[in-house]
C-alpha cells in the first residue's frame, strides 16, 4: 500500500482510543494465542478484543504511555507500555473485562484466559519494570518499518528513564524484532500449547532527569518523528547500544 503522508509517532489521544482498539483487534485476531484462547471465529473475536482493548488501553493511557503512529491522518500502528506495578489490571478493571467477555457469549472462554494469565504473571520480573503491549500494526502497513518505529520511539522513553521494558510475545518473527531492539528472551515455556517467549531489555544512555518521568507519565511529551528522525533514532541507539553493551541494535541492512 502507499503511504497516506510522511510517518509520525505521538501520544495517543483519549478520542482515538477506540480506532486504536480496533486496529488491534483487527491485527491480533490470528495470533497463536488468541487462537488457542478464543477459537479460530475471528469475525466473532474481533468485536470482543475491541472492546477489551480499548478498557486496556483506557487504563494504559492513564497510567503509562501509548504511542500511535500515523501516515498523514491514518492510524498505522498502535504500542503501549506501563509503569512499574502497573502490569495486570485492578480488580475493577477484572470485573469490567468479564462484562465483555459476557457481551462477547465468551464467558465459557475464562478457564483458558486464566491459565494464560496465570502463566505470564508467574513470569512477571520481580524487580521493577515496565510492561510493554500490546503493539500492533495495521495489516496492510505492515513489514515496512512502523513496528521498528514504535518499539524504538518506547525504548527511547525507557532509555530517558533508565527503564527496565519486559514483554511476552508468541511468535518467532516478532522476537526477531525485538531481539534488534537490544530485548533478550529472558524464558520461554509452552502458554496452552503454545510456545512463549519472555523478553525482557535493559536501558542504555544517561541517568534519566526525573522531570522528564513526570512529563512521560502524563502523556503530554509529544514526539513527531518523520522518516529521517526514526533513521536517526535508529542509528543512535544502535551506536549506544553497541558502545555500551555490544547487544543486538535496531534496524538490520533491510530497513
Ligand atoms: C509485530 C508487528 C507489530 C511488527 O510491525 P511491522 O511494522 O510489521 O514490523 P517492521 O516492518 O518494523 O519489522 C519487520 C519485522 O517484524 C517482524 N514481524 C512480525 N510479524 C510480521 C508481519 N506480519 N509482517 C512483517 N514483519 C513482521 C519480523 O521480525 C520482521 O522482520 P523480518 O523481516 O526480519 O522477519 C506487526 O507485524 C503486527 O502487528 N503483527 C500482528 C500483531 C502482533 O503480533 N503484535 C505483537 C504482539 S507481541
Amino acid at each position: 500500500m502507499v503511504p497516506a503522508g510522511p510517518l509520525s509517532i505521538a501520544p495517543l489521544q483519549q478520542g482515538a482510543v477506540d480506532e486504536a482498539a480496533r486496529l488491534l483487534a483487527r491485527s491480533m485476531r490470528d495470533t497463536p494465542l488468541h487462537r488457542r484462547v478464543f477459537g479460530s471465529d475471528e469475525a466473532r473475536l474481533e468485536p470482543l478484543l475491541a472492546a477489551a482493548f480499548a478498557r486496556l488501553l483506557g487504563r494504559q493511557l492513564r497510567v503509562g504511555c501509548v504511542l500511535a503512529a500515523r501516515e498523514g491522518d491514518r492510524l498505522v500502528g498502535v504500542a503501549a507500555m506501563v509503569p512499574p506495578g502497573h502490569c495486570r489490571p485492578p480488580l475493577r478493571e477484572a470485573g469490567a473485562l468479564l462484562a465483555v467477555l459476557a457481551r462477547g457469549r465468551a464467558l465459557h472462554r475464562l478457564p483458558r484466559i486464566g491459565r494464560w494469565l496465570c502463566t505470564w504473571a508467574r513470569h512477571d520480573p520481580r524487580s521493577a519494570h515496565w510492561h510493554m503491549g500490546p503493539a500492533a500494526v495495521d495489516r496492510a502497513h505492515q513489514g515496512r518499518g512502523v513496528g521498528t518505529a514504535l518499539m524504538a520511539a518506547l525504548c527511547e522513553r525507557l532509555d530517558r528513564l533508565q527503564g527496565v521494558g519486559y514483554l511476552e510475545t508468541d511468535k518467532p518473527g516478532n522476537v526477531r524484532l525485538y531481539r534488534r531492539g537490544g530485548f533478550e528472551v529472558v524464558a520461554r515455556r509452552r502458554v496452552l500449547g503454545v510456545d512463549n517467549w519472555f523478553m525482557q531489555r535493559r536501558p542504555s544512555g544517561p541517568v534519566p532527569d526525573p522531570h522528564s518521568i513526570a512529563g512521560l507519565r502524563s502523556g503530554d511529551s509529544v514526539d513527531r518523528s518523520t522518516p529521517d528522525s526514526i533513521a536517526t533514532m535508529r542509528s543512535s541507539t544502535r551506536a549506544r547500544r553497541s558502545a555500551s553493551t555490544g547487544i543486538l541494535s535496531w534496524s538490520s541492512g533491510r530497513r
